[in-house]
């Protein structure tokens, strides 16, 4: 089968198209035809392993897991024996950053791994990107306890993980104000924001409204910063790290002064979280923004586009064609 191999860690071009052995299922696993998966800010942090804690899980000296591509949206090909959940034919999406594989022709999961059946009528393409910033974002706001009523401000709304943790936080209640620039707007009007500030006329940390949470989804910002905007006991999470890592060092240390506090969740995923971004897709209440689609040959653009740190949402990678 045709697969994107990296067997180095570096830049966009140790992404190459081979051929590779298709995957055989074991008794408890099923066979996905992949027909459409993204490249997003996971990939890239697992392929360039830019910062060195990745190697930890993914191989010092260089990667276990050959081929990338967290999210998947396929067609069961074939189910192992002991497989009861799932059967050939049925349309899946989902998420595996344990080992990856949806950068592939085919990928096998585990029938009780984080997948589900594609929500009716709704594409592989439109499926691929559902679970990657969502995942991301719920994390962060189930951290937070985000719910009816509380304040919260995001700062990269229109990224993978903004644009989703926008969508979830308004399906809990949540009294949104949103932070992109002038071109994304209207397109964060639709994901449902209460407020929105155009960073590219007004510096969101100088605003004189206060906020149980901000939420940086782009790690554009900092704590020092944001401070004066938080409420008594407000919290503060961001993406990334910080300058010289103080967001999980100040996650370990102000929570327990008591007054406004970091968070910093590990991201965890479970079939329950895939399930329930099902539900909100069904209720429309959660819709992946897609920005770029490309073929699978063009991975090595995809990654260099997704790596300005610009794209608008996702970037679907097309790998089958059929229902695309
Ligand atoms: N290392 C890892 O494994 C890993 C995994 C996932 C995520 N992350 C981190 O999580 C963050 C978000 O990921 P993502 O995929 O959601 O990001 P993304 O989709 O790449 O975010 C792109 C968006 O960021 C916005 N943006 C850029 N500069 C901004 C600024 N100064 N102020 C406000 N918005 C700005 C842009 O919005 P406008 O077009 O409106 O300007 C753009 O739409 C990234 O920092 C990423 O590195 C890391």
């Amino acid at each position: 089968m045709k697969a994107v191999v990296y067997t180095q860690y570096g830049p966009p071009e140790v992404a190459k198209l081979s051929e590779v052995p298709k995957p055989m299922p074991k008794d408890n696993e099923v066979l996905i035809k992949v027909h459409a998966t993204t490249v997003n800010r996971t990939d890239c942090g697992f392929r360039s392993a830019e910062y060195f804690i990745v190697r930890f899980f993914a191989g010092l000296l260089r990667p276990k897991q050959q081929i990338l591509g967290c999210e998947f949206a396929g067609l069961i090909e074939s189910v192992g024996s002991k497989v009861t959940e799932y059967k050939a034919g049925d349309r899946v999406f989902g998420y595996n950053d344990q080992t990856f594989g949806g950068h592939a022709e085919y990928l096998v999961m585990p029938q009780n791994g984080t997948m589900a059946t594609i929500p009716e009528g709704m594409s592989f393409t439109e499926a691929a990107p559902i679970t990657e910033g969502a995942h991301y974002a719920l994390c962060n706001i189930r951290a937070a306890k985000i719910g009816k009523g509380t304040k919260v401000l995001i700062n990269g709304a229109t990224g993978a993980i903004g644009s989703s943790a926008v969508q979830i936080a308004k399906h809990l209640g949540a009294e949104v104000t949103a932070v992109c620039r002038t071109q994304n707007l209207e397109l964060v009007k639709s994901l449902g924001a209460d407020e929105i500030i155009d960073y590219t006329r007004q510096d969101f940390t100088k605003l004189n409204t206060r906020f149980d949470v901000i939420f940086d989804a782009v790690g554009k910002s900092s704590f020092g910063k944001c401070k004066p905007l938080l409420v008594e006991k407000g919290i503060y999470m961001s993406t990334e790290l910080g300058y010289m890592s103080q967001n999980p060092f100040l996650a370990l240390i102000t929570p327990i002064l008591g007054g406004k506090k970091i968070l910093f969740p590990i991201p965890t995923t479970s079939k329950k979280d895939i399930l329930f971004l099902k539900e909100l897709v069904e209720k429309g209440e959660f819709k992946p923004v897609i920005d770029r689609k490309y073929p699978l040959e063009q991975i090595v653009e995809a990654y260099r586009y997704v790596e300005t740190g610009m794209k608008t949402g996702n970037v679907v990678i097309l790998i089958a064609s059929g229902n695309n």
